[in-house]
């Protein structure tokens, strides 16, 4: 009797073996070809969009190593109404697109700009949790976490906006948070993605991270945590995972850090005007994960004070960059034409307004500033007065 089960059992097992396999290798040759075959839904739209009120389809970005990033196309669902042109919101690190619905609907800018008549587009990076994978690895194995911030200046964005650029025929109006700010900062600096912005808008601008007043993130930087974790053979970094709980451990036993008190306001500074009832909501989508070396990047350019590639020791950087240093991003050649509005909190303790000055000083435009005083880096996507105070002067910015 027990026998017959647990033959039945391996058969089972052999059964669904096979059945994930056929799945896998469909899954494999249908995002190869990438052009029409109806893709699988990660679930974005399902989840964040009200499929009554709003159009959201879902597609499928290739970078050139292989990630399959997902974007979503997000209008009213009257043609009439969608006159705009295309948008396109790109979001902080350890999180996805989600970042951008997660407040009630008037006051998510996804939907204030859809119902403002633009066709809105959601990047998601290769780490955000609605994606499709990579064409070669899993999430579980460690060359899907093999990647640092470069990868998403020289691949992620540009491949995005290309596509984006490709479907509507018209440069994007920009809209980016945290690290969706330093990403595009970097592309114009390199050139990749200048003639797919018409204007951008920049929440949280971070030019770079000398001046960081976050103890969380200073302590973990100067603690050299992301050496340790690199060291040890760590790629994929989460924050619910034993790593992650190394992590906070190691910084948190720092004296510079009290854990004890909403551990948020250490790692973004005192938010303002924070929706206390949406903290588990941000909590759950803002702790996605990333590569080790992604924050092992920013942990250098905490370190360094510069806003520069990665840096792979004297040896390597000399092998790979010809200087013993790695270079820097240059912001400076970025055209002047190029209308930016840079908004940013004096409580933000990661883009620390000493560091916003020096990213105003070098760039050759003058761009415009939005200066919230009271704001942190969390309120720009979950403050309650968001709406009013930062995503109605977005619009106003991009129709002037
Ligand atoms: C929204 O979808 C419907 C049904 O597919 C379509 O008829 C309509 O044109 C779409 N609207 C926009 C703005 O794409
Ligand atoms: C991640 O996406 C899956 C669907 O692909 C969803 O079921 C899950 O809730 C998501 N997790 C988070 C933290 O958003
Ligand atoms: C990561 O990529 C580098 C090349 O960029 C390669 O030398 C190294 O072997 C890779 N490591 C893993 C674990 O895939
Ligand atoms: C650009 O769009 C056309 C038509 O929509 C499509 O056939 C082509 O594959 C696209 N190219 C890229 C690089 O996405
Ligand atoms: C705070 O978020 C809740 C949803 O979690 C929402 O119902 C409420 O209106 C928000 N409060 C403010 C002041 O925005
Ligand atoms: C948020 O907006 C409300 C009214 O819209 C205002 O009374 C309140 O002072 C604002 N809060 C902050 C911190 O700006």
């Amino acid at each position: 009797m027990l026998e017959q089960q647990v033959k039945m059992r391996d058969e089972k097992v052999i059964v669904w073996c096979i059945a994930i396999l056929l799945l896998q290798g469909f899954h494999v040759r249908a995002s190869a070809q990438v052009t029409n075959l109806p893709l699988p839904s990660t679930g974005f739209c399902e989840s964040f969009v009200s499929p009554i009120s709003y159009n959201c389809t879902e597609m499928m970005v290739q970078t050139h190593d292989g990630f399959l990033l997902a974007i979503q196309r997000i209008t009213t669902s009257n043609p009439l109404t969608v006159r705009k042109g295309p948008a396109f919101l790109y979001h902080g690190i350890m999180e996805g697109g989600e970042t951008w619905a997660l407040n009630a609907n008037d006051d998510s800018l996804a939907f204030m700009m859809a119902n403002s008549g633009y066709e809105v587009w959601i990047g998601n990076t290769r780490s955000s949790n609605y994606t499709f994978g990579h064409l070669k690895f899993t999430r579980k194995e460690k060359e899907f976490w093999n990647w640092s911030w470069d990868d998403l200046v020289k691949s992620d964005l540009p491949s995005m906006l290309q596509y984006v650029n490709n479907y509507s025929k018209q440069p994007v109006y920009y809209v980016g948070y945290s690290q969706g700010t330093m990403t595009a900062l970097a592309s114009l600096s390199e050139g990749s993605i200048t003639a797919l912005i018409s204007k951008a808008a920049l929440l949280s601008p971070i030019g770079s991270l000398k001046y960081i007043t976050s103890p969380f993130a200073s302590a973990a930087s100067y603690l050299f945590v992301d050496e340790i974790l690199l060291l040890s053979g760590v790629a994929e970094f989460s924050a619910n995972s034993d790593v992650g709980k190394r992590f906070l451990d190691i910084t948190c036993a720092s004296s510079q850090v009290d854990c004890r008190h909403e551990l948020i306001s250490q790692i973004t500074g005192t938010n303002c005007c924070f929706n206390t009832s949406q903290i588990s909501v941000y909590n759950k989508y803002s702790m996605q994960s990333t590569s080790m070396r992604n924050l092992a990047q920013m942990a250098q350019m905490v370190r360094s004070g510069r806003f520069s590639m990665y840096d792979h020791g004297f040896w390597n950087n000399v092998k790979k960059y010809s200087s013993l240093f790695p270079p820097e991003y240059d912001v400076s050649v970025i055209p002047a034409t190029l209308p930016i509005l840079l908004a940013h909190g004096g409580n933000d303790a990661l883009a620390d307004p000493n560091d916003v000055a020096a990213l105003i000083s070098k760039l050759a435009g003058s761009p415009q500033v939005l200066y919230l005083p009271k704001y942190a880096h969390a309120d720009f996507v979950m403050g309650t007065n968001a709406s009013q105070d930062v995503y109605t002067p977005i619009l106003e910015f991009f129709q002037a």
